[in-house]
């Protein structure tokens, strides 16, 4: 523990709503994206910020994690001290919790930030401030050895986790967009406008990237309509396709199987 410990932490206090398994698709797509870079550093820690009122997100990060990165470790810090104490009895090897809030208190530089369901609370003015602090103190990225550094994944999702977009920072800020989804759950993929992050959330209007990006989505997921024969999955793949000759697109059909699609953050930031 560090002296930041004592200090009062980062942030207010928000509603702590969580339920088990609701960040899976977001755990498997760190896993996938960031595990090798969590396999590669000797002593990998991950940090699951504002895990809300009961500890569930952070036992499941630290177990899809380990399945990647063995050596991983899990901190989960929370700005509500009740919520802290609830946790502790779920302490185990590679797993503990700390009250904390934005200035992350922890010795290291951790390699992965998971913020799930905390910034949609804030303002929409908080946002780029709040990222700055978090990049500010990840692992940095070493050119020499090839390593990208740490990672912020910073989104929302619905109560069971079915529909869940997030960003994507490294040290050096915003890099990605993900859209994903349980597919038999959505009639449109502008569905997942509602889970957009603070960041994008009010910008989901004419003249914005990101309502452009939705509005391609869906014409190009309409156009697919004759694949829903062959399933949602296989029309969805038809869709990003199609999306993906005027999108910058960063991921492919594996991805895409998964119910997901990963767009490049400058295609979809909001105007000044
Ligand atoms: C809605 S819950 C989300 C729980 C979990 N991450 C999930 O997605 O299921 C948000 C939690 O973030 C906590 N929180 C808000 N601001 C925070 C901050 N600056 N630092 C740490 N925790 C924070 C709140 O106290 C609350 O418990």
């Amino acid at each position: 523990m560090t002296s930041r410990a004592f200090a009062r932490p980062v942030g207010t206090v928000t509603r702590g709503t969580t339920n088990p398994n609701r960040l899976r698709r977001m755990d498997r797509w760190i896993a996938h994206t960031h595990g090798a870079e969590l396999r590669r550093a000797a002593d990998p820690v991950a940090v699951d910020l504002g895990y809300g009122a009961a500890p569930w997100t952070a036992v499941e990060l630290l177990g899809r994690l380990r399945s990647v990165a063995p050596r991983v470790r899990v901190v989960g810090v929370e700005i509500e001290p009740a919520r802290v104490l609830g946790a502790k009895p779920y302490e185990r090897e590679g797993l503990v919790f700390r009250h904390g809030g934005f200035e992350i208190p922890v010795a290291e530089r951790p390699l992965l930030v998971r913020a799930a369901n905390v910034l949609r609370q804030y303002e929409e003015g908080e946002v780029g401030g709040v990222w700055e602090r978090l990049c500010a103190r990840l692992a940095p990225a070493d050119p020499v050895g090839g390593a990208r550094g740490g990672l912020l994944v910073e989104g929302t999702c619905d109560e069971i986790g079915r529909r869940h977009v997030w960003v994507a920072l490294g040290p050096e800020g915003p890099r990605t967009v993900t859209f994903a989804a349980r597919l038999g759950s959505l009639e449109r993929p502008s569905d997942l406008a509602e889970r957009l992050p603070k960041a994008l959330i009010h910008r989901n209007v004419p003249g914005e990237a990101v309502h452009a990006f939705l509005r391609d989505f869906d014409r190009a997921w309409a156009a697919a309509a004759p694949y829903a024969s062959y399933g949602a999955r296989q029309r969805w793949i038809r869709a990003v396709r199609a999306l993906a000759v005027d999108w910058p697109v960063v991921d492919g059909p594996g991805r895409w199987r998964q119910g997901e699609v990963t767009v490049r953050w400058e295609a979809l930031a909001p105007s000044a």
